[in-house]
Order: structure tokens, then C-alpha cells, then sequence
């Protein structure tokens, strides 16, 4: 009987911060180890007497080990402080010094930053800072990086993703995340989807992710078990052997059970998703969410009056162990073994949930998605057992009822409230590869760098239960660590190189210079009022200007001014080069000096306004092409938008070429006042141009209006009431891709009517261009034949615009020859569909991005956002400032802003003259820095000046 002394595992190093959690389990403890012994004693009295009948069961010993584990918190092992090797180690793994690096470590709130060196071998950090000689001295092949005082940091850790689960590119088989089989299911396990074949898995290694956590879809209030995986390839290339410290029970019984057990991982969800797919209400999900839990309160009081009774030898009919494979999970909630990863965005959801929590007693980890979290932090407070983080996108919004109040600011306000702040992706919602710029963009809006840093590496480490191992840098941590080429909160921050489990990732990274300015965290412009405003309007603060003025306004201290004068944008000013101060002044929205204060006269009796940029710049209004913007308030709302177009062409598709299309124009479904177009407004997107919304092959005549304007009627709100003529192609069509360049053809070569002959006449007389959206580059090639096949029938040049055209770099010389000019969209390439997979991904991974490579070969190139991206048109300046830091120095800074200016009104064929009728005046720096702010507006068109 010696093998039935049960040692209980006494916890002795605290596996989380929070007191409530280790205190209870101390005392929980205690009571076991009473319990245990009295129970143990009673067992071998009734069996050393033999006075009674009572029947010990033989796995007596057993059921009172499992009864003084059930409440034992997870946690790390007590060993595993002295940890020699880890876990994951490969065998063969050549031991790495990184010398002279500068490294955020995580410690001290994050606020520590040392610089030296960094030591990883056998899986681990083995030394930080400055190492020993003698440690050196015992490694004979040392792998040594000079980082040259580059900025190291843990590697991103991703507390939301969908990796594997719904794999790229999308077929029909990857779309793992949502079972429709019920509203509560905690027995579902994301492991099961998870598909090792996902192209994103060494893209976002490429941005730096090394750890995720992979939850099931939203569609269910309880969507299953989520897993923490590393992203890394192994060798096994199973999907098992991705994870990271499962629960022991993940595969049966294969890891021996030692204590305390490791954390187990649940998605929960709220609000609109669970109630749209199930057709219920938000009383339907909460009503299942307590039937779920209520079940699991049950088994859970059955299983401890079981062991009360087996501890106290009353083993009289005891029976089995009272479990069941479907609820375990969530008592396992009950007993605090989960770290709830909950999807929830408004107050009435939150409000529910945290109910929720203290009817049944157990905690939340985190709060994902959460846009409306910042305007209820003392609620947040309320849930049971510890405060949950909050999981957030930086700036995605307005998609659905649920984030149209989502802010910029709430990260920093949450904060504020001592409330720990994430930043996750919903890979593929947002590709994790950039995780690290929503860090970035927190920090834009406020957010202070050793938080926004913390949000992506420690904070979501230690809100997944993993802090004892991944998100610091710390000795005996996890070999995870990213090298960059500038200070990760620089835009455009990239990896020279990533480690996972002390492997290097990146075979031949290409790393491109980076600038002295970007090797420090930006100096971040003051939002102070626009916060304020944020929560003084229950997150629908106005978005308009504070002013718009007509008068002469003067603009003081900047220094640099770009304008186009019609051969593209140039910098016309630069301080350094000039030295003598400048000034530039508007009146009716129109600049109408540039140069000397002295040499500006006026027969003014007032003193005019005069505007002080501190170091800023003036540059063009910037154009977006490719969302719905202008056409949409709220995506997910068909109240609140214009709506698709009907597809004539797509209609029967056999009897149509003959008959008369009718050509839907923008123009006519034109919304103002848009949350998204306000916001697009003042952040410098002055101009839109937006096709009508089709998902067929014809969409229609795009329009071009100013983002500011209050209606269309008013002057200036519309630009150009026509602008280009808008089909699309693509391998997901219901037709086939042969059909659709049949149709297309036939419409170019005299197969139109009416009002669709008049338009296609248009773009034979080259008098407006045919824009396509199309990504594949067969199809790109296809088009390109089709072009010159008709050019050579009609005898005229047609102007054609690929839009979207992830693969052009394939054709770059091709397009270039033909003439055809592109929009590249997204900025930032992702394999999204099999028409997108060949991207060119950019360093790291490749020394060229797709923007390079096509100015490279002549071809005209501007930036677009996707069709859903409106809330994305705000974001225009950095997407090209990133593309162009990315590119090294192929890209300069005039040409950045052209990509979103001068070459959009050419490739779209807007009048000469669009760009440079508006003005932008950012304070504290170009329009592309992170460092500077939008403070004005000026519109020629509409004759003013709007003041921010
Ligand atoms: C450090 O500088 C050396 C010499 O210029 C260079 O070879 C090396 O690649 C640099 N290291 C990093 C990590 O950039
Ligand atoms: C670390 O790198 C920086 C930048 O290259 C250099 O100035 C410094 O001297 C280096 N320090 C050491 C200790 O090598
Ligand atoms: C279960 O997983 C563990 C840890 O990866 C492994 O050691 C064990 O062999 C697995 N068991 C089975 C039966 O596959
Ligand atoms: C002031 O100057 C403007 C433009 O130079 C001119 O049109 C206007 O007549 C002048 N007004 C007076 C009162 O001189
Ligand atoms: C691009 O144009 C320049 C100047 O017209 C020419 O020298 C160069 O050869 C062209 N490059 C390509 C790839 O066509």
C-alpha cells in the first residue's frame, strides 16, 4: 500500500498574479491534504480490521488522487523554474549568441531595455545581457548574429487567431471554425481543424508571430475548446505536435498527469453571431450559455460529494467517478482550470456575460473584440474572480452594429483603467503576419509604448496562461525571440530574423536599410481631446471639423510642402534645403501663396489666422479607390447602405449578350456623412472614388466625392459624377473564367446595348478606363491579349486599370509593355484565395515587394483598399509610407503620396487636377509619419478650409 500515499502537489510558486486564485487554491489544498489523509486512513482501517463488509474498490488509491486534483489551479510544474532543456527542443538545434543587441525584455511593466547580449540554446534563453566567458567557453559551434545594437524583443504572441482553422488560400474545405450544430458545445476542440498545410503560417512567422492561440469560430455562444500553438514546422508535421502545452487529456492518455495540470483554453461568444446563425435573440444565447453551465454545476456537485464520500471511506456503492466527455470542459470552468477567451462587443453583451459569471463562479480571461469595453470598465470590474483583459483590433470597426461605436482610443482608456489591454488579429480577419502594427497603431492613438509593446508578446502570454514561459525575455524562457530592422513600433517594422524554440525561421532574409529615425519608438502626436470626446459621446463623438473657414488662413513652420503641378507629386520644399522660413496661405480652400513671409502682401484689414505646423507638412489630399466607402454606414447592416447592384450580365447568362444592360452608376447610391468617409476625411483621404457594389462580372460607373462633404448637393461634394466603368474577374465566380472573358469580349467588340454600348464606346474612345478587379495572373494575361486583340480591331487604345492584382509582379514586364496600369490591393499582400496565393510577400521573404517590382518595369502603380475596407481608407498614409519603407530606398517619400494621389487619378481617369485641388496640413510631420496629425483640410471645390 506504500504506492497509495499521496503527496498532493503544494503549490508554491503562484501561477498567476492574482491573489483571489492562489489563495484559493492554497486553501483548497489544505483541505484536500486533511481530507486525503483522513480518507486514506478510513480505507486502511476498514481494511486492516476486516470487521466490516464495506468493499474498498481496488482503485481506491487512484479515485483519491483524482479527488485531490480536482481543484488543483493549473500552473506550471514546481521544477520548472530549473529547467535545463525545453520541451520543444529540437535535437540538433545549434546553440545561438546575439550579440550587441538592444532588447525589450517585458520586464518592469516594459518599461526595461538592455543592451547586450542574448544567449539561446537547447530550446531556452540562457543568458541576457552581458554573458559570462566561462558559459561561452563550453560551446564549441556557436552560432553568433552581430545585431549591431538592432532591437530585439520577445516573439508576438497572438491571443486570437483562426490559423490552420481557416486556412489560406480559402477552399472549400477550410472553413474549420464554426460548427452549426448547437449553441453550446464546449466538447469541440480547435485542434481537430487545425490544418498544417496554411500558407499563413510562415507569413506571419515573417512578421514575427511565434505563438497563437488558435480559437473556434463565433457562430456558438460555446464554440470549444481553444489550443495554444507554436507556428513554427516541425518535424513530425503533425498538428499535434504544434502545441504548446496541451491539457494532458488531449490525446488520450499519452502524457503521464502530473500536477498542477496545464491551462485549458475555451471560446466563448456573444451578441449578434450566435443569435444570427441560430435565428434567436441574445436571450436565446444567455439562456443556453446557464443551461450549459447549469449541467456543469450539477456534474460538478456530484463529482465532490463523490469524493467526499470516497475521502471520508464511505465506499459503500460509491460507483464510479461521475463525469461526462461533453461537459468536463466546462466543469473544469467551474473549478477555474479555463482561460475563457470570450468574443463579446457591446454593454448589454458584457453586461450579460459578467452576470453570466458570477451566477456560476468562474472567471474570464479576456474580453475579445470588445469595442464598446472602454465605455464600461467598472462593469468589466464586476466579473467574477479577477478583471478580464481585453483583446482588441486598433482600429477595425463600424463593420456591424456590435463595433460601430469601436474607438481608436479605447486601448488607451482601457489602460488608463488598469485594464489590460491585447492586441489580437482573428487571423485571417486581420493577417497576423502585421499583428505587430495594431501594437502600432495603439500606440498612434495613445496608447504608451511599454503597453503597446506588452499588448502583443507578455500581455497575451500571460492573459493564455503562458507567462512562465513565452512573451519576456527573460533566462529559462522559451527561445522565442525576433530580431528587427527598426524599433517595433516604427512603421514598417520588420524581422531580420525570428527564433522559435531557438531555431532560426527566416532561411535568407532579406532585410532592407532602415533610417536612423525609425530605430526609436515615434514620438506620437496628443489625441487628448479627441479621447475625451470618445467617452463624452458614448463612443459617437462628431467627426467633423471644429471649423470651416473661408478667410485667409496662414500656415506657419513647416517643413516640408509636396504638391502635384501636374507631372506627379514632387516636394517643393524641403526647410532643410531652403533654410529661410515659409508660409503658405489659403483662402477659399485654395492655396495662393507659397514662399517668404515678406513677400506676401495683403490689403487685409484684419490680421489673418495664421496656423503653426511645429515641423509639419503640407501635401495633396490623398484618393482611395476599392471599399464601398460612400456607399455603406455599416457593412453588416442592409439598412444602413446602398446595397448590390443587379449583375445583367451574370443573369442568364446565355441569352443576355444581346439584350440591354443598364449601367449602374455610383453616383446614384452616394451616402455622405459616413462615420468611415469623416474619418477617411481627417486623416488626409480627401477624395473617393467607389464603384457600385456588385459581387458579378458588371459593376458599374464608379463616382469620385469628397470624404468631408455634408450632402451631394452641396458645391464640391461630388468631384466627377462618372469616372471609370468597373467589371470583375475572378476564379470564384459561378461562371467560368473562359466565359467571363467571352462576355467581356463580345461587350468590347459590339455585343453591348443601350446604355452599356454608350459606356463601352467611352472606354474604345479611351475616354474613361475600364478598371478590373482581378488577381490571378492567367487571368491578368488573358486580359492583356483580350486588350490588344480589340485595340487591334477598333484601332484605338484602350485604358486598362487591374485592380487588386496580387499576382501582377508575375507579369510586371507583360503589364508594363501593355500599358496597363494597376491598383495594387491589398497593400500588403495575403493569399486570401487561390487567385492570390503567388504573392510577393516582401522582405523578409523576398528583397522586392510587388509595388517595387512593377514601378520597376514602367508600370503605373497606385494603392487601393479592399472592398470591405472602408473603416481601412483612413489608414491610406501609412500603407504607403510602410510600402515604401519596405521597399528601401526604391520608394521615395514623393512617390509614396503618389500612390495614393497623383497615379490613382490617372490609373482610375479622373480629371487633371483632382489631387491638387485639396490641401493637406499635418502637424509635427509629413503625412506619412507617425509622428504628425492631420490638423486641416482644404478643398478648392468646395472654397474651404476645415480646421481639426
Ligand atoms: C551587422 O553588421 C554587419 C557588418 O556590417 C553585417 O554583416 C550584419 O549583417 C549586421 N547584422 C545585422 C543583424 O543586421
Ligand atoms: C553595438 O552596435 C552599435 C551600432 O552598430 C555600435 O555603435 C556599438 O559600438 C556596438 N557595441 C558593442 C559593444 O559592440
Ligand atoms: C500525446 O502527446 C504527447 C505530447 O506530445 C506525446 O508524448 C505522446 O506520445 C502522445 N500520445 C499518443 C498516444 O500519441
Ligand atoms: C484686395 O486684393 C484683392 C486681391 O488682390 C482684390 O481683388 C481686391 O479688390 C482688393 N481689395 C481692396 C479693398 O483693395
Ligand atoms: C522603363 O522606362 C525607362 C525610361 O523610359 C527605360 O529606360 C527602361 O528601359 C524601361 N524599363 C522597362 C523594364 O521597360
Amino acid at each position: 500500500m506504500e504506492k497509495a500515499i499521496i503527496t498532493p502537489y503544494i503549490q508554491q510558486r503562484p501561477s498567476t498574479k492574482r491573489p483571489y486564485s492562489s489563495l484559493r487554491t492554497i486553501l483548497a489544498l489544505s483541505l484536500l491534504v486533511v481530507c486525503v489523509y483522513t480518507g486514506l486512513f478510513a480505507a486502511f482501517r476498514t481494511l486492516d480490521t476486516k470487521s466490516s463488509v464495506a468493499k474498498v474498490p481496488i482503485n481506491a488509491p487512484q479515485i483519491i488522487q483524482k479527488c485531490s486534483t480536482l481543484n488543483v489551479i493549473p500552473g506550471p510544474p514546481q521544477d520548472f523554474d530549473s529547467r535545463k532543456e525545453s520541451d520543444r527542443y529540437v535535437l540538433g538545434t545549434n546553440p545561438t549568441l546575439i550579440k550587441n543587441a538592444t532588447i525589450w525584455t517585458g520586464n518592469v511593466k516594459g518599461l526595461e531595455i538592455i543592451l547586450g547580449d542574448l544567449l539561446l540554446d537547447k530550446g531556452m534563453i540562457q543568458a541576457v545581457g552581458e554573458i559570462p566567458g566561462h558559459l561561452l567557453n563550453m560551446y564549441h559551434h556557436l552560432s553568433v548574429i552581430d545585431a549591431n545594437g538592432s532591437w530585439l524583443s520577445p516573439g508576438i504572441v497572438d491571443l486570437h487567431s483562426h490559423l490552420g482553422d481557416q486556412s489560406s488560400p480559402k477552399l472549400s474545405g477550410s472553413a474549420d471554425t464554426n460548427s452549426r450544430k448547437g449553441l453550446v458545445q464546449p466538447w469541440l476542440r480547435s485542434l481537430d481543424s487545425l490544418n498544417t498545410h496554411d500558407d499563413a503560417y510562415q507569413l506571419s512567422i515573417a512578421g514575427g508571430v511565434t505563438t497563437a492561440v488558435i480559437l473556434p469560430g463565433s457562430a456558438n455562444a460555446i464554440g470549444g475548446q481553444a489550443f495554444v500553438i507554436k507556428l513554427r514546422p516541425t518535424k513530425e508535421r503533425s498538428s499535434s505536435s504544434m502545441l504548446l502545452e496541451p491539457p494532458f487529456t488531449f490525446n488520450g492518455t499519452g502524457i503521464e498527469e502530473v500536477q498542477p495540470p496545464r491551462w485549458r483554453q475555451l471560446k466563448q461568444a456573444c451578441g449578434e453571431n450566435p443569435s444570427r446563425v441560430y435565428s434567436g435573440t441574445r436571450m436565446d444565447t444567455i439562456w443556453a450559455y446557464r443551461q450549459g453551465y447549469e449541467e456543469a454545476r450539477k456534474l460538478k456537485v456530484k463529482q465532490d460529494a463523490y469524493c467526499e464520500k470516497a475521502v471520508a471511506g464511505h465506499w459503500d456503492n460509491i460507483g464510479d467517478f461521475p463525469e461526462d466527455l461533453q461537459w468536463e470542459a466546462l466543469v473544469d470552468v467551474l473549478r477555474g482550470k479555463v482561460k475563457i477567451q470570450n468574443h463579446c462587443y457591446e454593454a448589454v453583451d458584457l453586461d450579460g456575460i459578467v452576470r453570466l459569471t458570477n451566477e456560476f463562479k468562474f472567471p474570464i480571461a479576456a474580453f475579445h473584440h470588445a469595442h464598446e469595453t472602454y465605455l464600461v470598465p467598472d462593469l468589466l470590474k464586476k466579473a467574477y474572480g479577477q478583471t478580464p483583459a481585453v483583446a482588441l483590433f486598433a482600429t477595425k470597426a463600424r463593420y456591424k452594429r456590435e463595433s460601430y461605436r469601436g474607438s481608436e482610443f479605447a486601448a488607451r482608456i482601457l489602460a488608463e483603467n488598469e485594464i489590460q489591454v491585447v492586441m489580437k488579429s482573428d487571423h485571417p480577419v486581420l493577417n497576423s503576419r502585421f499583428l505587430l502594427h495594431e501594437a502600432q497603431q495603439a500606440h498612434y492613438f495613445g496608447l504608451a509604448s511599454n503597453l503597446a509593446l506588452a499588448s502583443v508578446t507578455s500581455t497575451p502570454a500571460q492573459t493564455m496562461g503562458q507567462g512562465h514561459r513565452i512573451g519576456f525575455i527573460r533566462k529559462g524562457y522559451d527561445a522565442d525571440v525576433v530580431l528587427w530592422d527598426s524599433h517595433p513600433l516604427a512603421i514598417g517594422a520588420t524581422p531580420k530574423q525570428v527564433f522559435i524554440d531557438g531555431i532560426a525561421q527566416l532561411g535568407s532574409p532579406f532585410v532592407r536599410p532602415k533610417s536612423k529615425a525609425l530605430q526609436h519608438a515615434p514620438k506620437t502626436p496628443n489625441f487628448e481631446d479627441e479621447k475625451k470626446a470618445a467617452l463624452e459621446f458614448d463612443g459617437l463623438p462628431p467627426l467633423g471639423p471644429k471649423e470651416s473657414v473661408s478667410d485667409v488662413v496662414i500656415f506657419q513652420n513647416f517643413d516640408t510642402l509636396f504638391m502635384d503641378m501636374g507631372n506627379g507629386v514632387e516636394q517643393v520644399f524641403a526647410k532643410d534645403h531652403l533654410g529661410a522660413p515659409q508660409i503658405a496661405v489659403v483662402q477659399n480652400g485654395k492655396l495662393n501663396y507659397i514662399g517668404v513671409p515678406e513677400g506676401y502682401s495683403t490689403n487685409l484689414t484684419t490680421t489673418p489666422r495664421t496656423v503653426d505646423l511645429h515641423g509639419g507638412s503640407l501635401a495633396p489630399g490623398l484618393l482611395s479607390y476599392g471599399s464601398r466607402l460612400g456607399l455603406v454606414h455599416i457593412a453588416g447592416e442592409a439598412t444602413t447602405q446602398d446595397g448590390e447592384v443587379f449583375d445583367s450580365l451574370m443573369d442568364e447568362v446565355s441569352s443576355t449578350l444581346g439584350r440591354e444592360a443598364v449601367v449602374i452608376r455610383a453616383k446614384d447610391g452616394l451616402q455622405f456623412t459616413t462615420r468611415d468617409a469623416l474619418l477617411a476625411y481627417r486623416s488626409g483621404v480627401t477624395t473617393a472614388v467607389t464603384a457600385p457594389y456588385s459581387s458579378g462580372l458588371l459593376s458599374g460607373l464608379s463616382t469620385a466625392f469628397n470624404t468631408g462633404a455634408a450632402h451631394k448637393l452641396k458645391e464640391g461634394a461630388v468631384m466627377q459624377d462618372e469616372v471609370a466603368l468597373h467589371v470583375s474577374l475572378s476564379l470564384s465566380s459561378s461562371v467560368s473564367v473562359s466565359t467571363q472573358i467571352a462576355m467581356l469580349r463580345r461587350l468590347l467588340s459590339g455585343g453591348a446595348r443601350g446604355d452599356l454600348e454608350l459606356q463601352i464606346s467611352r472606354i474604345l474612345e479611351g475616354k474613361i478606363p475600364l478598371v478590373v478587379d482581378v488577381h490571378n495572373a492567367d487571368i491578368m494575361a488573358s486580359l492583356i491579349q483580350l486588350k490588344s486583340e480589340i485595340q487591334e480591331q477598333t484601332k484605338s487604345v484602350i485604358q486598362m486599370t487591374f485592380a487588386g492584382a496580387s499576382e501582377a509582379h508575375l507579369l510586371a514586364r507583360e503589364i508594363g509593355a501593355a500599358g496597363v496600369g494597376v491598383i495594387v490591393s491589398p497593400v500588403r499582400p495575403f493569399p486570401s484565395f487561390w487567385d492570390m496565393r503567388r504573392i510577393l510577400p516582401g522582405p523578409p521573404l523576398t528583397q522586392y515587394n510587388a509595388i517595387s517590382t512593377l514601378l520597376a518595369n514602367n508600370v503605373t502603380v497606385g494603392v487601393g483598399v479592399e472592398s470591405d475596407g472602408a473603416w481601412a481608407v483612413r489608414h491610406t498614409r501609412f500603407d504607403v509610407s510602410w510600402a515604401a519603407i519596405e521597399a528601401g530606398g526604391d520608394i521615395s517619400r514623393e512617390e509614396a503620396i503618389a500612390l495614393a494621389s497623383s497615379n490613382l487619378e490617372k490609373l482610375l481617369g479622373l480629371a487633371s487636377g483632382t489631387v491638387s485641388s485639396s490641401l493637406v496640413a499635418t502637424a509635427g510631420g509629413t503625412i506619412l509619419d507617425f509622428e504628425s496629425k492631420v490638423v486641416a483640410v482644404a478643398s478648392a471645390k468646395r472654397g474651404v478650409l476645415d480646421l481639426f
